[in-house]
């Protein structure tokens, strides 16, 4: 017999995503031929959205070091959206250990998981193919990442997820629709895109919920965890040593991206959508609004 989701909102939504899936679903190892050569002199990513875009530093590069900066800066990005999948796989895991296996909502969960598997193997082969190192996080925001996985429930864990993910989606909705890049970035952005717009919908849905039923002490802490979330994953896109690869001292090549007006312009771009629904929601103030200050993503 067909369960009915009539009357529950939470399990119509699941149940919606659930039926999404089963028409879009890709997988990156059949659907996208990981054998095809780079397109020499093309842009892994649009130039203006480069950290260094308008630099002297820019300026000073050859046409080919500018191709391979955004090579690099792709791959480090390829291994932040890892690290970020893995942090999600476990805490949606972890809060279906307790739910109800019948429930739509819970098995969305775990379809969830399931496209997160296939997109980390994605962006696995995306950094063999570019020929690139993993660019892990630094040991500190790795620890930090193990303690939210391991412990994060409630408003922090789903607005973590949405600003992880809505940055992401921001850079390669602009990648797939730009036919001068490298086809192999715009397939995966492509198919991360439709697979990701399901996870947005399922953690804002989610998210309201958590706010509505947390105290004013959880959320006063959830808006400290939110906005080290925000700074963790804003500082962790590009990581410096992706400017040795051109030959960039990485501490300089941080620092010239730091006060790059075009790079912090870019980063406003990429989370204007979620930073405006988390601050709707109450979720950018008091302490945890300096840090997404410091991590350039609101003003004021
Ligand atoms: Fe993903
Ligand atoms: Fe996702």
């Amino acid at each position: 017999m067909e369960r009915t989701t009539a009357g529950f909102p939470r399990e119509a939504v699941a149940d919606r995503l659930l039926s999404a899936s089963v028409r879009t679903s890709y997988d990156p190892m059949v659907d996208i031929d990981w054998s095809a050569p780079p397109v020499p002199g093309a842009y892994w990513l649009p130039p203006t959205r480069s950290s260094l875009y308008g630099t002297p530093l820019w300026d000073a590069m050859t046409e080919d070091q500018r191709v391979e900066l955004t090579k690099h800066e792709v791959a480090s990005a390829a291994s932040a959206g890892i690290w970020f999948e893995t942090i999600l796989m476990q805490m949606l895991i972890r809060q279906y250990y307790d739910a109800d296996p019948t429930s739509r909502h819970a098995q969305y969960a775990l379809t969830e998981v399931a496209d997160e598997c296939r997109h980390s193997i994605m962006f696995g082969r995306l950094i063999e193919a570019a020929g690139t190192p993993v660019y892990r996080a630094e040991p500190f925001d790795h620890l930090l990442g193990r303690w939210l996985k391991s412990t994060a429930t409630g408003p922090q864990m789903y607005a973590a997820i949405l600003i992880a993910e809505e940055i992401l989606d921001s850079f390669q909705r602009e990648i797939m629709a730009d036919e001068s890049l490298q086809p192999l970035i715009r397939m995966v952005s492509r198919i991360h895109v439709v697979e990701e717009a399901r996870h947005v919908r399922f953690a804002r849905d989610e998210l309201t919920r958590q706010v509505e039923a947390a105290g004013p002490v959880a959320l006063a802490y959830a808006r400290l965890v939110i906005g080290r979330a925000a700074y963790s994953i804003t500082r962790r896109l590009v990581h410096p040593r992706a400017y040795a690869a051109v030959g960039i001292d990485p501490a300089a090549g941080r620092a010239a991206a730091r006060a790059n007006p075009h790079w912090r312009a870019t980063l406003r771009w990429s989370a204007q959508r979620i930073a405006d629904h988390l601050t709707e929601l109450g979720l950018v103030a008091g302490p945890g609004r300096v840090l997404w200050r410091r991590a350039g993503l609101v003003e004021g």
